[in-house]
């Protein structure tokens, strides 16, 4: 049986404001373990929505999430900071590093926010990231001294800290020149590969999310195609994402 570690079941989510913006309509969608997914669709499709619905960052409106075996419903997001914490990392396009630390103090903070002052243990682990990922030179610069894929590169320790299982990108190399994005995928590729960390990530670029193993498409807060890049080869996943046709059908 397939080894499922994240899935939705009907999951909506509405914008409540002056005029209420309804995002994402009863979507299903199963994430694989170990798995390198990408997520597709036109601007304003519900990507980030997803991502952030996903990540339990923000509360879906209705419907459920089964996180590893956890079923997480509408009510009860905001009480799962320390579970997100301990389990989920996240890469975004503008990294969210704080300027007033240096690279290193922005890779402890998710280990600051769970329990103080981090182990000696923790700074090793940092270290060996940041060597593995080759960032360490950078150790004690702030972040504006950085360059945008270096940068890219510290927020990507900083989502590994804590060993994550999933890990959410939305648009990681959405700023990043093509040399320096081809390198945050590599790294993103190979920690999904060795450590298994399952990846989810949104592009709007075809040729990254054809790198992925599996590509979901969102039209209008729909699933309207899901792509199994192995199965499929490149080149017929590459014209299945050109299609204008939706390949699931509205049940
Ligand atoms: N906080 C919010 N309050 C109200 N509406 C929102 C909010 N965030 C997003 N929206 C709306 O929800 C819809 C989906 O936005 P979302 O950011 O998920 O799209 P996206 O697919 O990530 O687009 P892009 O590719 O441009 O990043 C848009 O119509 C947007 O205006
Ligand atoms: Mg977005």
């Amino acid at each position: 049986m397939a080894d499922v570690i994240l899935k939705t079941s009907k999951l909506n989510k509405t914008y409540f404001g002056k005029v209420d913006t309804p995002v994402l309509f009863d979507l299903d969608l199963q994430i694989l373990r170990g798995s390198f997914t990408a997520l597709i669709g036109p601007s304003g499709s519900g990507k980030s929505t997803l991502l952030n619905c996903l990540g339990l960052l923000d509360p879906q409106t209705s419907g459920e999430i089964d996180f590893d075996g956890r079923l997480i419903s509408a009510q009860n997001v905001n009480d799962l900071a320390g579970f997100r914490n301990a389990h989920i990392g996240f890469i975004f396009q503008f990294h969210y590093l704080l300027p007033e630390y240096t690279a290193y103090e922005n890779i402890l903070l998710p280990c600051w926010i769970r329990g103080g002052r981090p182990a000696p243990e923790t700074g090793r682990e940092a270290l060996r990231i940041m060597e593995h990922i080759g960032i360490e030179k950078l150790k004690n610069k702030y972040i504006a001294e950085l360059s945008g894929g270096q940068q890219q590169r510290v927020s990507i320790a900083r989502a590994l800290i804590n060993r994550p299982k999933l890990i959410f990108a939305d648009e990681p190399t959405g700023n990043l020149d093509r040399e320096s994005g081809h390198a945050v995928l590599d790294l993103m590729a190979e920690l999904n590969r060795e450590n298994n960390v399952t990846m989810v990530m949104v592009t709007h670029d075809r040729d990254v999310a054809l790198r992925a193993d599996y590509i979901y498409e969102l039209v209008d807060g729909r699933i309207c195609k899901f792509l199994d890049v192995k199965k499929m080869g490149k080149t017929a996943t590459a014209a299945a994402i050109e299609s204008r046709t939706c390949l699931i059908e509205e049940p």
